[in-house]
């Protein structure tokens, strides 16, 4: 067991700078998830912390001990690759043992982990398998296997279930879980799964060009997003964002006039900002309201996809250039060409200020 600590971790390719500055304490035994769009820097930043990538500035301690200079394997971490990476000659059982036999581990011990993780992973039967004769969900499980035998201080993983189809993945990511149950062992796993990072992460990690925007539990992220980029972000569908400008605004409440021109109230500490301030307001499509008393705004809907268990409709606002997303219950009837008047709880508001930075949420939000 072991915490992993970023002071001022920096990596560069000659001039190009991946991240600077990153500082980061992944708690003793927390399951940790970073996420961020494609190429901002989740694998190099795992690598790096693997010691598969070398560091160019700043300093990495896992369990206390700076490891700038200590190779890979000396570092007490195993790490899974998106590509499962197994030896296909060998068998299940070699594919695990593997690692344990080049560290000339004794025969008995190996023999007892290999099958204490196989046990853990439900693939005790297969262990005379090769690789080619399993199923890609299998194969994964081995990949896991053969980092539990290592018995390291941490896990990192990178996308371990991408390559997976989507039940799987869902019974892979309920595997995750109870993995990080049993072994409380700490686990830093990258996904650009919603559903996975918002249920598998103690905290989870919005990366973006290589900065941190944003830290926090899943539910924090959520209700309180720091800014318009971990906004729009995290939650799926994405959040809805239209411009506006401040009326008048105090510590409880923000009034804005929309591009639309509707006015609404927005429950936020607005003590920051003042009339003529331009804002954003962001709604997510989950808190659109059909009907309703509060904060009006008449719509068109342009286009609807029935998903079952909901409803996505897309409906154009005067005034705003692209079809914002409203969701709704699966059994709601709504066709292309519907009017729509749809009202925002003014607690589900979210409003950002010039820069893109949030304002407060004062109701639903309260942490
Ligand atoms: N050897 C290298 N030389 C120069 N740039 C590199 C090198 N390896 C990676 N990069 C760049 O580093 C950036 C971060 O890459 P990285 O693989 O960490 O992104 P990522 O967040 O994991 O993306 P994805 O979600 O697509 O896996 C990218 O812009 C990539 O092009
Ligand atoms: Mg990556």
């Amino acid at each position: 067991m072991a915490d992993v600590q970023l002071n001022g971790v920096a990596k560069a390719y000659g001039d190009i700078k991946i991240f600077q500055g990153i500082d980061l304490h992944i708690r003793d035994g927390e399951f940790m998830v970073f996420v961020g769009p494609s190429g901002c820097g989740k694998s190099t930043l795992l690598r790096s912390i693997a010691g598969l990538e070398e560091i160019t500035g700043g300093e990495l301690r896992i369990g206390g001990r700076v490891v700038n200079e200590v190779p890979p394997a000396e570092r007490g971490i195993a790490m899974v690759f998106q590509s499962y990476a197994l030896y296909p000659h060998m068998n299940l059982f070699d594919n695990m043992a593997f690692g344990l036999k080049l560290a000339k581990v004794p025969k008995a011990e190996i023999e007892t982990a290999v099958r204490h993780a196989a046990k853990i992973l439900h693939i005790e039967h297969l262990l005379d398998r090769k690789p080619k004769d399993l199923s890609g969900g299998q194969r994964q499980r081995v990949a896991i296997g053969r980092a539990i035998v290592q018995k390291p201080d941490v896990f990192l993983f990178d996308e371990p279930l991408s390559n997976l189809d989507a039940a799987l993945r869902v019974r892979m990511r309920y595997e995750f879980a109870k993995l990080h149950e049993d072994l409380k062992t700490t686990m830093v796993y990258v996904t650009h799964d919603q559903v996975e990072a918002m249920t598998l992460a103690d905290r989870i990690v919005v990366l973006s060009a290589g900065r941190i925007e944003q830290v926090g539990t899943p539910l924090e992220l959520y209700e309180h997003p720091d800014n318009l980029f971990v906004a729009g972000f995290i939650g799926s569908p994405k959040m809805n964002f239209i411009e506006g400008e401040i009326i008048g605004a105090d510590a409880g409440h923000a009034l804005i006039r929309l591009s639309t021109g509707a006015q609404i109230k927005a429950l936020v500490n607005g003590s920051t900002v003042k009339p003529g301030d331009k804002v954003t307001l962001g709604i997510r499509p989950e808190h659109f309201v059909v009907g309703g008393s509060e904060n009006i705004l008449q719509s068109t809907v342009t286009f609807v996809e029935s998903l079952g268990s909901a409803t996505h409709a897309y409906c154009a606002f005067p005034g705003v250039e692209d079809a914002l997303t409203c969701e709704f219950d699966g059994r709601t009837k709504i066709r292309a060409g519907d009017v729509l008047s749809l009202s925002l709880p003014a607690e589900a508001c979210y409003v950002f200020d010039a820069q893109g930075q949030a304002l407060r949420r004062q109701g639903w939000g309260q942490a």
